[in-house]
């Protein structure tokens, strides 16, 4: 297509604002934003009107090409942003995999991955050992890779799992190089002790996983990370929310002015945990992920949650797996492979549940799935906005027309999809990738390798006067008291 587009009569919806306005982009920037723009006749013009205009979606969580022991996820870089193109993300960020605990071994396989990347990406880091060359690697992922987060498994025990003392180490070393720390919270000794708990009990199916882990260890974990993050004095970002357990502890610290960021996914706000239950094996598998989607009732909280400030953005957790690789587990829900999809899904069902439902404003739309992730993450204004100058990441939606989700019609190469035959109001009609329509007329215009990383600084908005912070609590210490010296 042209470089250059002209996006006419929509209305363009910002975070902060939304007002009726024209958009003119030129070589993946946007030029000018305002009502009524001329142009010559060799501008792609695409026709807006009733439509809202807005910031690609970014999703802060997914999970790409990842490899767990002897498979690998069926969505690589190329598919499975095509499949987040065509449900109007526009850029996501991964989670690099560490080598045997080697963090410059993870980012070189990442960076291979990403090579057929079809959009914009950027990277978190996982840390799952310490020792000096972990501490120097983090350095250098901040100072030299364009990384500022860090994730810490608190379960998976035998693989990932981090106990207190590296959770502390972690987090002070986040602090001093401005990068964000980030948790999988759950009890992984407790998840392990309810799991053989389970199989002694002959449960082997697929309900031994919620079971096996309820949300209790989730806000167990939650809690136990938020005190240390705040005893360390430094920001804190809960990845995938699942539970009223875990999103309670984060609302108890944000009300007493800690910085902790919380991140419900789009299986957590849209799903229960009934299918679990589900007589036919592949059917109850494909919805066993970490945490665990809930019981009736976390889903409809964590949405009040969202629309209320408690909780910031939304993330999808995407780690597609097809029925075969589900199927390692039949014997044992242990060896099913985690995970869910939701690239593709996410903007639609945002919308659906928290905009038609009248829960959320058409600008909070837009903070929660694309441009708290950009501030959060130290790449706004580039991404997440609508403004002159930002890449030009944009998509079309249609109120007034309906989204169907089916595995028979979506891009990701999975055989199945956990909202199978889901249906709602607002269609994603057009998808633009720095300037380039990827998705309009329901068909899809990707090439590989046309996605560029995104480097993203260190020290966001989070960590704004946390240094006086420091002071304050330096200053109230007192000074240790004089004692005589014992003379027994
Ligand atoms: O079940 C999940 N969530 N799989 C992906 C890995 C993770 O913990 O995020
Ligand atoms: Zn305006
Ligand atoms: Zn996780
Ligand atoms: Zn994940």
């Amino acid at each position: 297509s042209s470089s250059k587009l002209l996006i006419k009569g929509g209305t363009v919806v910002n975070a902060h604002h939304q007002h009726l306005a024209d958009v003119y982009v030129e070589n993946g920037i946007i030029v000018t934003v305002q009502p009524n723009i001329m142009v010559e006749d060799d501008v792609y013009v695409i026709d807006a009107t009733g439509k809202f205009v807005m910031p690609g979606g970014i999703d802060p969580h997914a999970h790409l090409a990842m490899d767990a022991v002897d498979i690998v996820t069926v969505d690589d870089f190329f598919s499975g942003q095509a499949a987040a193109l065509a449900g109007g993300t526009t850029m996501h960020i991964d989670f690099v995999i560490p080598v045997n605990g080697n963090l410059t071994a993870g980012l070189e396989a990442y960076e291979n991955k990403a090579k057929k990347s079809c959009m914009d990406y950027g990277f978190h880091m996982a840390v799952t050992k310490w020792d000096e060359s972990v501490s120097r690697d983090m350095e250098i992922m901040v100072k030299e890779k364009g990384i500022n987060s860090f994730k810490f498994f608190m379960t998976y025990k035998g693989f990932f799992m981090v106990n207190d003392e590296l959770l502390l180490q972690g987090f002070k070393k986040c602090k001093s190089l401005g990068a964000l720390a980030m948790v999988h919270a759950e009890n992984g000794d407790a998840v392990d002790a309810g799991q053989q708990k389970m199989i002694e009990l002959g449960i082997t199916g697929p309900e031994g996983h919620p079971l096996s882990r309820p949300a209790a260890l989730e806000g167990e974990a939650t809690s136990r990370a938020i005190r240390l993050a705040d005893f360390v004095n430094t920001p804190l970002y809960v990845v995938h929310v699942m539970s009223i357990d875990a999103m309670e502890e984060i609302a108890k610290a944000r009300k007493s002015g800690q910085r902790v960021i919380g991140e419900p996914i789009a299986s957590g706000l849209a799903l229960d945990d009934s299918w679990l239950w589900h007589p036919d094996f592949v059917t109850a598998a494909k919805y066993l992920m970490s945490p665990p989607i809930r019981s009736k009732g976390h889903d409809k909280a964590l949405q009040a949650a969202l629309a209320t400030g408690v909780l910031q953005l939304v993330g999808t957790d995407h780690c597609a797996w097809n029925s075969t690789q589900k199927t390692r587990g039949i014997d044992d829900f242990r060896k099913i492979p985690n995970g869910v999809n939701g690239i593709e899904e996410r903007m639609h069902l945002v919308w659906d549940i928290m905009v038609e439902s009248g829960q959320i404003s058409v600008t909070d739309y837009v903070r929660l799935t694309s441009t708290e992730c950009a501030r959060i993450f130290n790449i706004y204004p580039r991404k997440g906005a609508i403004l002159p100058g930002s890449d030009a990441d944009i998509i079309i939606l249609n109120p007034n027309s309906s989204f169907e989700i089916s595995a028979k019609s979506h891009h990701s190469r999975s055989d199945t999809n956990v909202y199978e035959g889901r249906k709602g109001k607002g269609k994603i009609e057009v998808t633009i990738s720095r300037g380039r329509v990827v998705w309009e007329n329901n068909e899809l215009k990707v090439t590989p390798g046309t996605g560029k990383y995104i480097e993203m600084p260190p020290y966001s908005y989070l960590f704004d006067g946390l240094d006086k912070k420091d002071a304050i609590y330096l200053n109230s210490l007192q000074a240790p008291v004089k004692r005589a010296k014992s003379t027994t």
